[in-house]
């Protein structure tokens, strides 16, 4: 069992967790509260060897997630500001893109600052038709300040990232889609059986393979690794694990594999 908290909703289903961001009188937006249990959620979540991946989605019909709570901010110091951004990044945004298992963002609606940050960071995102994403920050007179800066550029690049974050425009799922920020776009009913579609075959793969696929790519864009010798040096490991052995042995089989995750 994991625990669903005041503002976070929490269904395991198909060995797959999915997370529901639960305030849509606010839009979903992450207040401290939301930062915390999404973050105890994802804890509680990571040693369990049965879910396999995690979706993470909005309540409602109507947003994602609207961005960091504008409420709870308003009246920040400058050093409030860089504490409320570095704990962010801390137990949500860097923790989701560094975390063992795929985490698929499934964008109901509004994914706007902080929300579009927090679809930043999950491996995959697809999106329903009527979802707007967005950076609108610099209308309110700051900067994104939960990776979006970095993420933006890495998955849309410079060119329209800059476009994004200086005009603070909404794009729609289809130029979400045409860009590369979104993977797919559904109706806002298949979203989850698409989302579901794809973690169906995560289930089914080695996962002790899949947290070092997820580790080595990231170290490419980690200026302080190479991601290429992470890569030689993680995929010698792999030859170690049970997961290599029951894998190939399977394929010689001719059955299917039975991974553990060891
Ligand atoms: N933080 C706090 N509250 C938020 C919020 C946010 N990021 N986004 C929406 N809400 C709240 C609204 O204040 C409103 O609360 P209320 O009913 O108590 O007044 C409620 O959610 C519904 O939002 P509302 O603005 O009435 O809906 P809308 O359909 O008219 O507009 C948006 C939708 C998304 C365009 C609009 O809510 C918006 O611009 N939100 C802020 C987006 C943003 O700048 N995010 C980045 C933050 S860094």
């Amino acid at each position: 069992m994991i625990m669903t908290g005041e503002s976070v909703l929490t269904e395991i289903k198909n060995n797959v967790l999915v997370i529901t961001i639960n305030r849509p009188d606010k839009l979903n937006a992450l207040n401290k509260t939301t930062i915390e249990e999404l973050h105890e959620t994802l804890v509680e979540a990571e040693n369990q060897k049965d879910i396999r991946a995690v979706i993470i989605t909005g309540s409602g019909n109507k947003a994602f997630v609207a961005g960091a709570d504008i409420a709870e901010f308003a009246n920040y110091s400058i050093e409030q500001g860089k504490q409320l951004s570095s704990t962010g990044h801390f137990k949500i945004f860097n923790f989701i893109e560094n975390y063992s298992k795929p985490v698929i963002a499934a964008v109901n609606g509004f994914a706007l600052g902080g929300g579009l940050e927090l679809a930043l960071a999950c491996h995959i995102r697809v999106a329903s038709d009527n979802a707007k994403m967005g950076l609108p920050e610099v209308s309110l007179g700051v900067i994104p300040g939960y990776g979006g800066t970095q993420r933006l550029a890495q998955i849309i690049g410079k060119g329209k990232a800059f476009e994004m974050i200086v005009t603070a425009d909404m794009i729609n799922a289809q130029d979400a889609y045409k860009w590369g920020l979104v993977n797919y776009v559904t109706t806002q009913e298949e979203l989850l059986n698409k989302c579901f579609d794809i973690t169906s075959k995560i289930s089914s793969k080695s996962p002790t393979a899949i947290k070092t696929a997820i580790k080595v790519i990231n170290a490419g864009y980690n200026n302080k690794q190479n991601g290429y010798e992470v890569e030689i040096e993680e995929f010698g490991k792999s030859f170690g694990t049970g997961d290599f052995k029951e894998g190939v042995s399977a394929f010689l089989d001719k059955r299917k594999a039975n991974f553990q995750g060891n």
